[in-house]
């Protein structure tokens, strides 16, 4: 079943660029810039939207916050993006002209369910985007939106971020055009990116065994830390994540700009940094954390996008381990991501650790 892979991580991961097919396939129109992802919000409703709140756990949230970045940038709604434990539905006057979105792999995490229940109460309109159907979740929302990844075994969560990243950009792009505030030529370009996906995922699994040479040289270090800003930011999170998940190392996910509000006092030559330079994450920004983190010793682990020439590096001459993600425009960070996926693998095959099934965790979460 695990299609010669050690691992069902390891076998996801490598099934992405085909999940991600799945994802797209027969929904994108990039020449009239449309998407279709049978959702039915009328267009009236989706005019009359007031604001947009993200509710999800863990790597659905991350997932959330990729998303809320863009839907912000490019279709001008009001996103926020809440940790579902700590959701209070908190709308307008007219509450039904808050839509809540969950986003849930499995649609039975219990926090994300009683979230959506509360927004429910209080009279707002909800939509899940999910990979199970006739999961809990589907019941209780008034719309939902699959996101096609095909089951996934491994409690960390992988091919499914991918695949939510790209249903909610499919997402963000129906409401900014239905709304009239994306531009066909931005849309175009989204859309484009979108597609390009499968094919760049792709060219990051192949350079797989420098991702594990690296991840052996490093696997022994004191803690592991992953910036980046914008879409970066929530792709560090997640590749902390990943990593604390599976190896049990200690890793943290931080805004590039607030290293030096704290924490580069734990940055030594034993803390190796991942960082995103990339489109999409401020990656000329990002190179002056880089150069502060290095001037502490750190060794600096790029993902790393090219400059405008589409040639060089952004990383060149700054990065000790230079990770190149191809041109994807705003998906650059998603793609990148898969570097960490990667990395966070092999630095727990490198330790033994059981992948698949780490300590303390469930694939699903049904408690609160
Ligand atoms: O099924 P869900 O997407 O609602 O699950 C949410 C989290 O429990 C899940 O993403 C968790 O953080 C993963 N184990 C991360 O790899």
């Amino acid at each position: 079943e695990k299609s010669g892979y050690d691992h069902y991580m390891l076998k996801e991961i490598h099934e992405q660029p085909r999940a991600l097919r799945q994802t797209i396939s027969g929904r994108i129109d990039a020449d009239a810039g449309t998407v279709d992802i049978d959702v039915d919000l009328p267009a009236e409703y989706v005019d009359s939207i007031e604001e947009i709140q993200v509710v999800a756990c863990g790597t659905s949230n991350y997932a959330g916050r990729y998303a809320a970045e863009l839907l912000e940038s490019v279709v001008d709604v009001r996103t926020t993006v809440e940790v579902a434990s700590e959701y209070e539905f908190d709308g307008g006057r007219d509450p039904w002209r808050t839509l809540v979105v969950a986003v849930t792999q499995s649609g039975e995490t219990a926090d994300t369910l009683s979230a959506i229940r509360r927004a429910k109460r209080a009279g707002a309109r909800t939509l899940a985007v999910t990979n199970t159907l006739g999961s809990t979740i589907v019941r209780e929302t008034d719309d939902s939106v699959f996101i096609r990844a095909g089951p996934e075994i491994g409690v960390a969560a992988t091919k499914t971020f991918a695949s939510q990243v790209a249903t909610l950009t499919l997402l963000a792009v129906h409401v900014g055009r239905a709304r009239g505030s994306l531009s066909y030529g931005r849309a175009r370009e989204l859309l484009e990116s979108v597609r390009k996906l499968p094919n760049a995922v792709q060219a990051v699994l192949d350079r797989e065994d420098r991702v594990r040479e690296v991840a052996r040289e490093y696997a022994d270090s004191d803690a592991f830390f992953f910036v980046g800003r914008k879409l970066g930011y929530p792709v560090a999170l997640e590749g902390a994540l990943k990593l604390k998940e599976i190896s049990y190392d200690h890793a943290e996910g931080f805004a590039a700009g607030e290293l030096k509000h704290g924490p580069l006092a734990l940055v030594t030559e034993e803390t190796p940094v991942l960082a995103l330079l990339t489109d999409g994450s401020r990656p000329h920004e990002t190179l002056n954390n880089v150069k502060e983190v290095q001037a502490r010793g750190a060794p600096v682990i790029g993902a790393t996008g090219t400059d405008g020439d589409g040639e060089t590096s952004l990383g060149d001459g700054y990065v000790d381990v230079d990770l190149p993600v191809p041109e994807t425009g705003a998906l650059e960070p998603l793609v990148a991501n898969v570097y960490w996926q990667l990395f966070a693998y092999h630095v727990a095959d490198e330790k033994g650790r059981p992948i698949d099934r780490p300590r303390n965790l469930a694939k699903s979460v049904t408690v609160e």
